[in-house]
């Protein structure tokens, strides 16, 4: 029998003025099924306690995440955590997340999943040893809108996907902002602490992973460009790459930090033989689907009919889903939550010992998170090569 009780959930990064914990945090709770139980805020251990401390609401803290981690076998089941959140810079989430994984404790891991190609292999070489739940959040999955598309394609109503833009346009880095010190912008242009590709690692991944979730598709093969605009940084922040999608189709993934205006601009387009999408995160509750000679529809997160004449018939779960009425706006915080209740939903099969899903429909998974990395992977060494095709593992 599974326990109604929210899920405790143990938070790995969050201090200090961290950027993401906070709407992860906020996503926890936003059903009242789950809630941040205890944290490990910081790498010095009495900040981290400090903080814990001084946490807005009761948290049980922790010097480190090795001592959360461990602690966690001297509890009675009941009361130990029920997933874990790695919310620090991706040097940081190869470790925590192994150690999880050993204790037998699901996990969602910020992405990328890890620093390199290597470490997110051993990573899924650990769940299959472990059978453990774990999710990568990429956030825009967790979109409606994602999900809604996603089902479009699948229904053939586009016809075959011929080509692919998957974007993401940002400017924030367009200027050296980490000389300034700014803790967001200093690790994620240093290789060390972010990975061989700054902007493909941080935002490009999510064109990919969008790309991938939405059309089902993987890309194969790249020709890449990774390039930085701003003189004197040691890492790209501009990333352009070609590629060949799995059912011999083109695509471009592009990102970049420098362009000024963009904030968090991820779209994609999607051609089809019979038809074309168009989604922007920005703009994210709606969904624009064209055909030939026929009016452009743009649909709308809980405002769809189950047989509209143009649509295939569309799954209850797609129609029931909507968690407020239309026109309330849902955004970047009922994505994160979206991710977070489909997680619960197998983590509460796990702690029951039912079979539980994690089949990457809903949020991304090890797979996900490897494919990522072999993508990375791929273009890092294109662009070393002069944008020579370069074959992406697929495993
Ligand atoms: N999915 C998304 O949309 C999205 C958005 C932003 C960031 N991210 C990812 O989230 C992660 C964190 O990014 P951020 O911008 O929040 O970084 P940040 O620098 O703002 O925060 C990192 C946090 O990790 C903590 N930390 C570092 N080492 C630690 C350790 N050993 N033990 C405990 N805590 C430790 C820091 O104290 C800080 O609280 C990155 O992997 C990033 O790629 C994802």
């Amino acid at each position: 029998m599974s326990s109604n009780k929210p899920l405790k959930v143990g938070m790995i990064g969050g201090g200090g003025g961290a950027f993401i914990a906070n709407p992860h945090q906020k996503a926890i709770h936003f059903d009242g099924t789950r809630k941040v139980h205890s944290v490990a805020l910081h790498p010095d251990p009495k900040i981290a306690m400090d903080e814990a401390a001084a946490w807005p609401y009761p948290v049980k803290g922790y010097e480190s995440y090795d001592a959360m981690i461990a602690a966690q076998k001297d509890l009675p089941k009941e009361e130990r955590l029920d997933y874990i959140l790695v919310v620090t810079p991706n040097f940081v989430h190869f470790d925590p997340v192994m150690k999880a994984l050993d204790a037998g404790i699901p996990v969602v891991c910020e992405k990328p999943l890890t620093i390199d190609f290597d470490q997110a292999k051993q990573i899924v070489a650990k769940v299959k040893e472990t059978n453990v739940p774990l999710a990568v959040a990429h956030t825009y999955l967790g979109h409606w809108s994602s999900w809604f598309s996603r089902w479009i394609v699948e229904s053939g109503l586009l016809g075959d996907v011929r080509w692919v833009d998957s974007y993401y346009l940002q400017g924030w880095l367009a200027s050296k902002l980490e000389d300034t010190g700014q803790t967001q912008a200093a690790w994620r242009t240093d290789p060390k602490r972010a990975g061989a590709s700054g902007c493909g690692g941080d935002i490009g991944i999510h064109a990919l992973q969008q790309l991938r979730f939405v059309t089902g598709l993987n890309v194969t093969k790249v020709s890449a460009h990774l390039e930085c605009m701003v003189p004197g940084r040691p890492i790209d922040d501009h990333f352009t790459v070609y590629g060949e999608l799995s059912n011999g189709g083109k695509c471009l993934v592009r990102a970049s930090q420098i362009c000024h205006g963009h904030k968090n601009d991820l779209g994609i387009t999607i051609a089809g033989t019979k038809g074309l999408l168009r989604w922007n995160q920005e703009d994210a509750e709606s969904v624009t689907i064209c055909l030939p000679d026929q009016p452009d529809r743009t649909y709308w997160r809980g405002a769809i009919s189950s047989n509209d004449g143009f649509l295939p018939e569309i799954p209850e779960w797609l129609l029931n889903e909507p968690t407020i009425p239309s026109g309330h706006v849902e955004a970047f915080h009922d994505a994160y939550a979206r991710l977070h209740r489909e997680f619960e939903k197998d983590v509460r099969k796990f702690n029951a010992g039912e079979a539980w899903d994690c089949d990457g429909s809903k949020y991304a998974n090890v797979h996900d998170g490897r494919m990522g990395l072999a993508f990375i992977d791929a273009t890092v060494a294109s662009s070393k090569n002069n944008n020579a095709w370069t074959d992406v593992d697929l495993g």
